[in-house]
């Protein structure tokens, strides 16, 4: 059985004080939850405060970017190191936002997921199809692509650590989410794709739902077979919409 994770993605939302009103409302909702794992990705700068927030309950901290490197003259880029040290034990890769507004490439995504993996960190991994490569029906094609680029070079012991997330990029944001059954189908697709490079350890990796994922369609897509949890973005900035998802 794969431990559902839900995941908040607050993206660069939550200056400290709003981290703390949001988790302060969050922590007693979600105590008493059990065989779900609970995380939240921020802002770097929140990462040391968070970490402290969430003392003695269930909610993990993550960071929402990694360099591939480990030091030097890289400005405005942040370790894996220091991202440990500060608090985080999660880290989101390869984002459609860092993708799109920031030069990410699977190439470059692939050298942070091995990064993050050598120092202890656990990637969740974004895939997803645009628009476009929806409507000529390459979806499956395109995720499964990136997401052996992704783990290209990434040993079977690692495998364990990793987490993907699927996100049609056209879901992300808008309130359009993909039905339960089409997720499950490129989920089902991904889990293939890691199956012919791994084998049966597949079987074990979570492959998280991404895209307007919120407390009234919830339910719906974690009742499919192979949705192991969400990558959650705009509903995990109101605790009691977060709460819901993860109860
Ligand atoms: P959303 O974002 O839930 O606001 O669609 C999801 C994400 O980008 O991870």
């Amino acid at each position: 059985m794969r431990k559902p994770i839900i995941a908040g993605n607050w993206k660069m939302n939550n200056t400290k004080a709003e981290a703390e009103e949001l988790l302060t409302a969050l922590k007693p909702l979600v105590k008493d939850v059990k065989g779900v794992d609970i995380v939240v990705c921020v802002p770097f700068t929140d990462i040391e405060k968070v970490k402290k927030l969430v003392k003695g309950s269930k909610i993990r901290v993550g960071a929402q970017n990694v360099s591939w490197a480990d030091k030097g003259a890289f400005t405005g880029e942040i370790s894996a190191a220091m991202l440990i040290e500060a608090g985080a034990e999660y880290v989101v890769i390869g984002h459609s936002e860092r993708r799109q507004y920031f030069g990410e490439t699977d190439e470059t995504v692939n050298k942070k997921v091995c990064k993050a993996l050598a120092e202890g960190l656990k990637p969740i991994i974004c895939v997803g199809e645009k628009l476009s490569e929806k409507q000529m029906g390459i979806t499956e094609e395109i995720v499964c692509l990136q997401t052996k680029a992704a783990l290209h070079g990434v040993s079977r012991t690692q495998l364990d650590e990793v987490v993907i997330a699927y996100e049609p990029i056209w879901a992300i944001g808008t309130g359009m989410t993909a039905t339960p059954e089409d997720a499950n189908q490129t989920i089902r697709a991904i889990r293939n794709a890691i199956r012919d490079a791994y084998g049966d350890v597949a079987q074990n990796i979570r492959i998280l739902y991404g895209g307007s994922m919120n407390d009234k369609n919830a339910r719906d897509l974690m009742a499919q077979s192979d949705i192991d949890g969400g990558l959650i973005g705009g509903a995990s900035l109101v605790a009691e919409k977060f709460e819901k998802i993860v109860n």
